[in-house]
């Protein structure tokens, strides 16, 4: 079973959670489009949905796969947010980020009852931080603000490259304005930690541990799909 099948595999047993009449966060990334292609064929069939997308990249598959949308203001309390990640460790704390849609898919995972994040088994760590944290940065003082990522990590013991996300022949910017800079740490022991302090940068938009906020994560491997609990 190659990456794309397992992920398929994932989204399948995600489906499982969608009940009709469901407000639904939907989120951003190869997993979460595989997801997006189930959904509209359940709602093709006259499954009735309501989705909330954390991207434009999503709205936009949405719209051509006609699963209805609607906006978070317009759908403020959402039932269930399903949603792809970068890392997931046993303890359901998560990377993302790495498609640039981490603050929109915060912002509407905090909005839902329940989120469920669907992976293939590659995903999974033993501990947060091989794959680069994805930092949300407001483009203004930017300097600075790395300055002040640099001291954090090495008020936590960590250290790393922070680069700043190119794409095409800029910056990347984010669905809201912002730049990402990636955080290659390596290892982060404390999420918490480094959560809470780089939420004390005032140039630091979001970042993209999600602590506390997946309820179960399904994984998908060659075997099939299973999924982990807190
Ligand atoms: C988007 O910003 C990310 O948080 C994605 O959820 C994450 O990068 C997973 O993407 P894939 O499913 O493509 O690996």
């Amino acid at each position: 079973m190659d990456a794309r099948e397992m992920k398929i595999k994932a989204a399948e047993a995600a489906l499982a959670h969608v009940e009709s009449g469901m407000r639904l966060g939907i989120g951003t990334g190869s997993t979460a489009e595989e997801f997006v292609r189930l959904l509209a064929e359940k709602v093709a069939g006259g499954f009735r949905v309501e989705g909330v997308p954390t991207s434009e990249r999503t709205a936009r598959l949405c719209v051509e796969l006609g699963v209805p949308l609607k906006s978070l203001d317009e759908l403020p309390a959402l039932d269930l947010t399903i949603d792809g990640a970068d890392e997931v460790d046993q303890a359901l704390r998560l990377i993302k980020g790495g498609g640039g849609a981490l603050l929109r898919e915060k912002i509407v995972a905090a909005a839902s009852e329940r989120m469920i994040v669907i992976a293939d088994e590659s995903k999974l760590v033993e501990t947060l931080g091989a794959f680069a944290l994805p930092i949300e940065v407001n483009p203004f003082g930017l300097v600075s603000t790395r300055i002040a990522i640099d001291k954090v990590a090495a008020r936590l013991g960590l250290s790393g490259e922070l680069t700043l996300r190119q794409s095409g022949d800029g910056e990347f910017t984010t669905d809201g304005g912002h730049h990402i800079i990636d955080a290659s740490f390596g290892r982060i022991p404390d999420a918490e930690a480094l959560s809470s302090e780089l939420n004390s940068i005032p140039g630091v938009v979001e970042h993209g541990l999600f602590i506390n906020m997946a309820a179960l994560a399904i994984i998908a491997g060659p075997a099939g799909a299973r999924t982990l609990q807190k």
